[in-house]
C-alpha cells in the first residue's frame, strides 16, 4: 500500500501503532512540491534501539557532559554562572510557551508588558533610554547598533565618517561586527597597564572617524578608568562611542554606561541576567542607545499608549533584524531574574563577582603569573610563569590536567595580547570551597609543572576521550555516526 505523508502522521499519532517507514520512490509522489531528484533514495541509517536503551545511551551522554551544574566553569569572557531554576520554572509555563508570534496584539499583552518592562530595566541599568530586545546574541547586537550608527552618519550628511577605533583589549567580535557593517577599523595600543594608550587615541581621532568601540570592562579584566575622558575625546571629534557592555555583571548597580559618557552598547542577557548561553543564536543580546540615536532602532520596539502595549518601528528605524519578537523566552528568563533580584539583588552580583576573581587572583598571583597585577574586575589574566614554560609546560597542558581535577578549564590563549593567556572568570554564584578548591587544583598543577611530571603532557586520563592531536581533529573532523565511535 502506498502511504503519503499525512497517513505515516496518523500512523505515529495513534497509540500502540507502529509508525510504517515507506522507502524513498514511494514517498516521492505523495511529497508535494519537492523534485524527486532531491529525495533520498533509502532511509536513514539511524540505530534501530528500544526505548529503555535510549533513556541508558542518553543519561549516559548527559553524565559526560561537562556543565556548571557538575562542575566549576570558570571559563573567562563566558560568565558561565548558575542561571536558577526559578528562570526556567517561569519560561516553561504553557501560558507564555504556548503563545504564538503570530496571535494578534490584542492577545499577547501579557507578553509585550514583560518585553516593555525590561526595555524599562535595561534602559535605567544602563542608562541609555533607547532599547531593543531583538538581537539573538551579543554580536548580532554589536551588529545592529553599528548599523544604527551608520543610519545616523547618513543622516548628519556624514558618510565619509567609516573608521572604528578599537583597543587592542577589546573582544574579538567587535572588529568582526564593524567588518560586516562596512566599517574600517583601526586598532588603538594598550599601555603597560592594560589601559587604552591616550596619545594613540588622539593620533587616530579625525574626519574618518565614525566611532569607537570598547570592551568595558575589557577583555583583560579590568575597568577603562579614562572611560569619561575617551568618550570626550571621541565626542569632540564628531565620533560615537559603543561599549561593548557583555561584561555588564561586573558593574551592573555600580555605574551607568549613560552616565559616563556611552552612546550604545550591548548586554549579553545570556551572561549577565543569567539565560542559557546561545551559542551566536538563541540568546539575547539587546541593545541599549541614547534618545538621540533611539530613532534608528531595528522595528520591533514596544510602546505603551493608552490602548495598551503594542511593536513600534521607529521613525529612522534600521528595519528588522529578527524575526516577529525576537527570543521571547529567553527575555523572559531575564526579567523573571531581574524582578527577583531587583536592584539591591543586581548590585550584589557585581560586587561578588568582583570579589571572586579578585579572591583567585590574589590566591593565585605568586604560583602562576598575573600580567596585570592590579584590582580586577569579575575576571583576570594569568598565565604560566617563565619556569614552568622553561620546562616545557604550556596553557594547553595546564587545561587539559584541570579537566582531570573536575574544573572545567578557563578560556585559553585569549585575549591575544597575553601570550599563553589563561583566563579565569569565577563569577559571583560560587561559594569560597569551590573556588578554594580551584586554588589548590592551580598550586597543584604548578607543583607537577616544577617537578616536570609527564602527567601534564598526557591528561586528561579520566575522560572518555584521552588527550587528542587537536591539530589533526581539526583538519580531519570525523562528523560522521558510527557504531565504533
Ligand atoms: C566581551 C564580549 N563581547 C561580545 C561577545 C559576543 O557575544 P555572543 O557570543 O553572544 O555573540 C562576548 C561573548 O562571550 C564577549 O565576552
Amino acid at each position: 500500500m502506498n502511504r503519503g505523508p499525512q497517513s505515516l502522521l496518523f500512523e505515529a499519532s495513534r497509540p500502540g501503532r507502529r509508525c510504517v517507514r515507506t522507502a524513498g520512490a514511494d514517498r516521492s509522489a505523495a511529497i508535494v512540491g519537492l523534485p524527486t531528484s532531491e529525495l533520498r533514495q533509502k532511509p536513514p541509517a539511524l540505530p534501530e534501539v528500544g526505548e529503555l536503551d535510549l533513556v541508558r545511551h542518553f543519561t549516559r551522554l548527559s553524565q559526560k557532559n561537562f556543565s556548571i551544574t557538575t562542575e566549576f566553569y570558570p571559563l573567562g569572557s563566558c560568565t558561565m554562572k548558575y542561571n536558577p531554576a526559578i528562570n526556567e520554572k517561569i519560561a516553561s509555563e504553557p501560558a507564555w510557551a504556548g503563545l504564538h508570534p503570530l496571535q494578534p496584539e490584542c492577545d499577547l499583552q501579557g507578553a509585550l508588558q514583560v518585553m516593555y518592562e525590561l526595555q524599562q530595566d535595561l534602559g535605567e541599568s544602563t542608562g541609555l533610554p533607547g532599547v531593543t530586545l531583538h538581537p539573538a546574541a551579543g554580536a548580532h547586537g554589536e551588529l545592529t547598533a553599528l548599523m544604527v550608527l551608520r543610519g545616523w552618519l547618513e543622516d548628519q550628511n556624514q558618510p565619509q565618517r567609516r573608521t572604528i577605533l578599537i583597543p587592542e583589549s577589546a573582544h574579538g567580535t567587535n572588529p568582526a561586527s564593524c567588518t560586516l557593517a562596512g566599517f574600517k577599523v583601526k586598532a588603538l595600543k594598550a599601555g603597560p597597564d592594560g589601559m587604552t594608550d591616550m596619545d594613540d587615541l588622539m593620533a587616530n581621532l579625525g574626519d574618518d572617524t565614525a566611532g569607537l568601540m570598547i570592551t568595558n570592562p575589557s577583555a583583560l579584566g579590568l575597568f577603562e578608568v579614562n572611560i569619561a575622558e575617551i568618550c570626550r575625546l571621541v565626542h569632540e571629534a564628531g565620533g560615537k562611542v559603543y561599549m561593548d557592555g557583555a561584561n555588564f555583571n561586573a558593574i551592573v548597580g555600580v555605574t551607568r554606561p549613560g552616565d559616563f559618557g556611552v552612546d550604545m552598547m550591548h548586554l549579553n542577557l545570556h551572561k549577565t541576567f543569567s539565560t542559557p548561553h546561545g551559542g551566536g543564536g538563541p540568546g539575547a543580546g539587546p541593545i541599549c542607545v541614547t534618545p538621540e540615536l533611539a530613532p534608528y532602532l531595528p522595528e520591533g520596539v514596544v510602546e505603551k499608549n493608552a490602548d495598551g502595549y503594542h511593536l513600534a518601528r521607529p521613525e529612522r528605524s534600521i528595519g528588522r533584524i529578527r524575526a516577529f519578537h525576537g527570543n521571547f523566552l529567553v527575555l523572559l528568563r531575564a526579567y523573571t531574574y531581574i524582578r527577583r533580584l531587583g536592584a539591591e539583588g543586581l548590585l550584589r552580583v557585581a560586587q561578588n563577582a568582583v570579589l571572586n576573581a579578585n579572591y583567585l587572583r590574589v590566591k593565585l598571583n605568586k604560583a602562576w603569573r598575573v600580567p596585570f597585577d592590579g584590582l580586577c574586575m569579575h575576571e583576570f589574566v594569568g598565565r604560566p610563569t617563565k619556569e614552568m614554560r622553561d620546562a616545557g609546560v604550556h596553557t594547553i597542558d595546564v587545561a587539559k590536567r584541570l579537566i582531570d581535577l573536575g574544573i572545567h578549564p578557563p578560556t585559553v590563549y585569549f585575549p591575544l595580547v597575553v601570550n599563553e593567556a589563561i583566563m579565569v572568570e569565577p563569577t559571583e554564584t560560587e561559594s569560597r570551597e569551590t573556588l578554594d578548591e580551584f586554588v589548590d587544583a592551580m598550586l597543584q598543577i604548578a607543583e607537577e609543572a616544577k617537578r616536570g611530571d609527564e602527567i601534564l603532557h598526557q591528561a586528561p586520563q579520566k575522560m572518555p576521550v584521552t588527550r587528542v592531536d587537536e591539530a589533526r581533529a581539526v583538519k580531519k573532523p570525523i562528523l560522521r555516526y558510527s557504531p565504533e565511535n
